[in-house]
Parts: structure tokens; sequence; C-alpha cells
């Protein structure tokens, strides 16, 4: 198996961080990667918000699990209401991918500039979690002007599509969870 392969296989979502920073050249690294995902008709219509201040996270989250503890579904609020629970699991680092609700497939775009980062991270030994948190809060009109409120803006008329913490794992990477296996078919 080739180091590609290996990294994409052993990538796990890390609930779990030390406190240490992410370095500023593995940061740029993942950006590099995250900026070089495929984007249709090459639009690129994204921007990358970088949140590694603590004070900063600190409050973005108090307001990003209201999200949870308001949501439909019962067990985000039960899991939000877990003693300890954070929705970025005290990462020292989160990134937010916005895009151009306008463009032609902005979902899709931010989404596959975060798996780029992911799978980056994991190859330079930094953990990841997508975070919805931060979309679902942002889909409202409190979480916006929550956002607003924090100084945590986009360019203008984007919105959150893909949200991540990143940080050094504080355990060992966690065990594979189960991965479907009969959900492929190949026509020859
Ligand atoms: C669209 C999407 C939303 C997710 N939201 C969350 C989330 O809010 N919190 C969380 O801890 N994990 C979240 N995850 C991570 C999944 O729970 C995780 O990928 C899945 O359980 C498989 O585990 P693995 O990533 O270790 O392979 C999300 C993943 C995706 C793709």
């Amino acid at each position: 198996m080739n180091e590609t392969i290996s990294t994409i296989l052993r990538r796990r979502s890390v609930r779990a961080y030390r406190p240490d920073p992410v370095g500023q050249a593995e940061l740029e690294l993942m950006l590099e990667a995250g900026r070089h995902a495929p984007t249709a008709m090459n639009q690129q219509p994204w921007h990358f918000t970088v949140i590694r201040n603590p004070e900063l996270l600190g409050k973005l989250e108090e307001h990003c699990i209201s999200a949870f503890l308001e949501s439909k579904v019962e067990a985000l609020r039960e899991v939000a209401k877990m003693e300890g629970f954070s929705v970025f699991y005290h990462a020292p680092l989160l990134v937010i991918i916005s895009g151009d609700p306008a463009a032609l497939a902005p979902q899709n775009d931010c989404t596959l500039a975060m798996e780029n980062m992911m799978i980056a991270a994991t190859s330079l030994g930094i953990g990841s979690c997508w975070t919805n948190a931060v979309m679902m809060h942002y889909a409202t009109d409190k979480g916006k002007a929550a956002f607003a409120e924090l100084g945590v803006t986009f360019p203008k008329g984007y919105q959150p599509y893909a949200a991540a913490a990143f940080g050094y794992p504080a355990e060992p990477y966690p065990e594979t969870p189960p991965k479907k296996a009969d959900c492929i078919t190949i026509m020859d």
C-alpha cells in the first residue's frame, strides 16, 4: 500500500486534543492541500478562516453548543448535555471554509477542500474532526448575529459550508469505526 492510501485509511475523527498549537508550517501545508482541491469549473469560490485565538474559540464554542442544545434531533441535545462536552473537543484550531452560495457547487467544493485538509493533517500527525455545529448555528438568525458579534465574518454573501477542529491527538488514534463494504457495484 502506498503512503497516500495508508494516510487516507489512517484518518479518524479525533475527539480529544492536546492544547499545543498546530505549527505554522503544518498549518500552511494543510491550507495548501485544501486550496488544491478540485472545484466546479475551477471557480474556487471559497475562503478559509483559521481561528486559533483560545478566547475566541471558547466564546464561539459557547454559541455553537446552543445549536446542539436547541436541535430537533434528540441525540444531539443529549450529547450536548454530557458533562464536559465541547463541540470543538477543546482543539486549539478551528478551520471554517465558507463559500459563495451563487457558485456552481459550493458545498461540494468546500467539503472537498476540507477533506484534503484532513488527509494532509493526518499525514502530519495532526488529528481532525468535522464540526457541524458551526453550519447549524450559522443557519439561524441568532447564530449569524453571534458570529458577527464575535467578529467571525466571511466575505460578503459567503456562508460556512465546512468546519473542522484540528490539533495533536491527546490519545492514540481511535479504532476504525465499522465501514460498510457492501456499497460497491462494479459494472464490467
Ligand atoms: C457532514 C459531517 C458532519 C459531521 N459532524 C460531526 C460533528 O458535528 N461532531 C463530530 O464529533 N463528528 C462529526 N462528524 C464526524 C463523523 O461522526 C465521523 O466521520 C464518522 O463517525 C466516521 O468516523 P471516522 O471519521 O473516524 O471514520 C461529521 C462528519 C461529516 C462527514
